[in-house]
């Protein structure tokens, strides 16, 4: 079994990762009693300690809450580190600092345009040794700058102690998907081509780009979302059943994102909001994507012939991920309803709400034998689950990769959407709070158009 880490350390400590994610993580995970073990901010600002606290506590009181006695225990294991990333002087500080911690973690919550430099001062400083590394998307923005990256870290790291974060990963729905299909005996006969019409996912986010414009222009939605968060869900969905550990889901993972076929164009239809162009830090011309609609097809034995749908957009009318799977219908029409039954459908609500329903057809009271569509509905409501960065923290420290994308595995996805990054396809204005640009449909041509979660919070 891997040891756990005796330090952590994290670069960046004043960003916007650290006050969103990194404190309120480390507050939670002290709260369910991770060991004492130093914990180590690194950033340019020259704060002292107690400025470095009270950032700390304002962290978690915007982002989770306060919690008195975890919040002690965290301020107490803190030191702060000032330095510039590119100077020895940090990495020796850094080193004694440590003490005798020998198999610190480090997070790299820092522009990946830094992580050479910090990879390298960790390396020379002899903070390397027995280390493990957590690095965020983005990795890379096409498939060369993504072996650039692996390149990097495995000059100092190897594959095994490095943790890449997709968030995604680490939200409990999510992983529910991969528990449901091989815990259930009754889907396994139905989970592929012969009883799967189609696939739909649908990832909208009500919110902009709420001042990242300028982030936001260098990336668009296929590499902020698809290539990451979308294409996991879509393996989790659709990998061969893995026996034996982390190993082998990293390997039917691996397996079915490289047999996801690139994308074309021809299958894209990219969309831009109104009112994109106004905000700060993008370019009044931009052509970079907010929305996506794309057709995926998986060339294995299992989903040949099944076409997947994936949605993703800023400024749409509801702030939900879903997946729906619909079933083909039965081969013969037993009752007399001229094609108007229901399809069966699983429908896996991933966020905000958890929901998981079975869609089906019962029959209508009356004389006729005529049905009607119901939904078997399981709900569950998300206020205990540990926050995906709590959890990914937390795996991470005990050295667990099951949750984290591996170096061949993001790779894999890279090589799915290079061909449609860039301008390949005109970009069409959309509506805020649409679904949209109206050429999204001709995407979903062969199906009766896409799938638009409603969820409670726009129901009410
Ligand atoms: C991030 C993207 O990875 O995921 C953001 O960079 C997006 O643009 C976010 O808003 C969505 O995550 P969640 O957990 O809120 O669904």
């Amino acid at each position: 079994p891997a040891s756990h880490s005796d330090a952590f350390v994290f670069f960046g400590a004043t960003g916007d990762l650290a006050y969103k994610q990194i404190f309120p993580a480390l507050q939670a995970l002290i709260r369910r009693g991770h060991p004492d073990i130093p914990i180590i901010g690194v950033a340019r600002a020259n704060l002292s300690l107690d400025q470095f606290r009270a950032r700390a506590r304002d962290s978690v009181e915007q982002h989770g809450g306060l919690d008195p006695a975890a919040f002690a225990k965290l301020a107490a294991q803190l030191q702060y580190i000032s330095g510039d990333y590119g100077s020895e002087a940090t990495y020796i500080q850094l080193r004694h600092t440590l003490g005798g911690a020998a198999r610190p973690l480090h997070y790299l919550a820092i522009p990946p345009g830094m992580f050479a430099t910090v990879v390298d001062g960790l390396a020379r400083s002899g903070c390397a040794r027995d280390a493990r590394v957590i690095v965020e998307k983005p990795f890379g923005r096409d498939l060369a700058s993504a072996q650039a990256l692996d390149r990097t870290l495995h000059q100092s790291f190897p594959e095994s102690a490095i943790f890449r974060i997709d968030h995604y990963l680490g939200k409990e729905p999510v992983e529910n998907l991969l528990y449901f299909r091989f815990a259930n005996a009754f889907l396994e006969p139905v989970w592929n081509g012969d009883y799967v019409a189609s696939v739909q996912i649908t990832m909208a986010e009500r919110i902009g780009v709420t001042g990242r414009g300028q982030f936001y222009e260098e990336v668009g939605a296929i590499r902020d979302v698809v290539q990451n968060h979308m294409l996991q869900v879509m393996a989790l969905l659709t990998m061969e059943a893995p026996t034996g550990g982390p190993p082998a889901l990293h390997d039917k993972k691996l397996d079915v994102v490289r047999s996801m076929r690139p994308l074309i164009p021809a299958e894209l239809v990219r969309g831009q909001f109104e009112g994109y162009r106004d905000e700060a830090g993008v370019a009044p011309d931009s052509q970079v994507e907010t929305f996506a609609a794309l057709r995926l097809h998986i060339d294995t034995p299992r989903w040949a012939g099944v076409p997947f749908y994936v949605r993703t957009g800023k400024r749409l009318p509801v702030t939900t991920t879903e997946v729906i799977v619909k079933l083909r219908r039965p081969p013969h029409p037993v009752f007399d309803e001229t094609g108007a039954v229901p399809l069966n459908y699983f429908r896996f609500r991933l966020s905000p709400d958890v929901l998981l329903s079975l869609g089906a057809s019962v029959k209508k009271p009356g004389e006729a034998m005529i049905g009607e569509p119901v939904e078997l509905i399981a709900r569950r409501h998300t206020g205990d689950d540990m926050m995906p960065y709590e959890r990914l923290l937390g795996d991470a420290l005990r050295g667990d990769a099951l949750l984290f994308a591996s170096d061949e595995c993001v790779e894999a996805a890279w090589r799915v959407v290079e061909p449609v990054l860039g301008n390949v396809t005109p970009v069409s204005g959309y509506r805020p709070d649409s679904w949209g640009p109206a050429a999204a449909r001709q995407i979903v041509a062969d199906e009766d158009g896409w799938h638009n979660p409603v969820t409670q919070e726009a129901t009410e």
